[in-house]
């Protein structure tokens, strides 16, 4: 009796520790801009859809599709380059397809989640009000301008094949989108 209780136990201890709702975690996957934009579009939220749209990042897949892209990559061309890809897009080197989800556009370069983390997990409205969820969900938040400044660089530096000065202080604003206060 006392050994079935206990072999009883043994299996719900096992069936509890490989049930896959609680494995660790799953890898996050990407969304792409239209997902994030669908709230992050108001004047009331910020306009970090449209903000984004005209900067350069928007248009960072699109560089590489240049002549002169294509010159820097060599022999292969820059769209296919994953040293050109590093900087100038998400989910180039992400390989399990099922992490894209379908609105997910790798022309869209350097996007929402490039900078804030792919975003299958914390999307969700109820997620997204609560920092703290939010983060253990994968959005990435950064401590001060400094830390900021320091993620800039790990792109723009001189690994980049055209790199031009970084001046924090000046190419911030150019893409700075905030929540309004009110
Ligand atoms: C269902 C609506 C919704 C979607 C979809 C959504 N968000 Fe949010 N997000 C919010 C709301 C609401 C807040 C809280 C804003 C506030 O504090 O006023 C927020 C906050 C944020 C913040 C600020 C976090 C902080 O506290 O510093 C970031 C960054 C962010 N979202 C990025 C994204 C990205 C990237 C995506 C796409 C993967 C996305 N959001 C998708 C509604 C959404
Ligand atoms: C994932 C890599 C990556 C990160 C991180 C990144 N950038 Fe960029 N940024 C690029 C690329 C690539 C371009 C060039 C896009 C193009 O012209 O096609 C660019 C261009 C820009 C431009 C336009 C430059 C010009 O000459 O007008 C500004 C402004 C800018 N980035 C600001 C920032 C700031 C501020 C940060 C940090 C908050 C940042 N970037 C983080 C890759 C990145
Ligand atoms: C370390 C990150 C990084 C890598 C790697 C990188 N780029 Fe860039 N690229 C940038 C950034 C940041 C910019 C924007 C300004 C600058 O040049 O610093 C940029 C801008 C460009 C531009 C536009 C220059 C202009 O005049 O506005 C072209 C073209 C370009 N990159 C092509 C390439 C190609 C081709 C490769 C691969 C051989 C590549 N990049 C690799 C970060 C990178
Ligand atoms: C080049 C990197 C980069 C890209 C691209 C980017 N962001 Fe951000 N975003 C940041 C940084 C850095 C901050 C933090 C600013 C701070 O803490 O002062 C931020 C802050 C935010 C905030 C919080 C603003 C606040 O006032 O609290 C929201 C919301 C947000 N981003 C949404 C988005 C959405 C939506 C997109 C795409 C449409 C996007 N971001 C694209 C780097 C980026």
């Amino acid at each position: 009796m006392l050994k079935k209780t206990i072999s009883l136990i043994l299996v719900a201890v096992a069936a509890y520790l490989l049930s896959p709702s609680l494995s660790t975690a799953q890898p996050f996957g990407y969304e792409g801009v239209q997902v994030c934009g669908t709230c992050h579009k108001t004047e009331k939220q910020g306009q970090q859809l449209k903000i984004w749209q005209e900067s350069k990042h928007a248009n960072a897949y699109k560089t590489l599709l240049t002549d002169e892209a294509n010159k820097l990559s060599g022999d292969i061309k820059a769209v296919e380059n994953p040293k050109c890809l590093k900087c100038h897009a998400s989910g180039h080197d992400v390989s399990d397809k099922k992490l894209l989800g379908p609105k997910f556009k790798i022309e869209d370069g350097v996007q929402c989640e490039t900078c804030h983390g792919p975003g299958s997990a914390y999307k969700t409205l109820k997620i997204m009000k609560d920092r703290s969820e939010a983060v253990k969900n994968g959005l990435v938040v950064w401590k001060d301008k400094e830390e900021i400044e320091k993620f800039c660089v790990s792109c723009h530096n001189p690994e980049s094949p055209t790199y031009k000065e970084f001046k924090f202080a000046e190419m911030w604003p150019k893409i700075e989108h905030k929540v309004p206060k009110n």
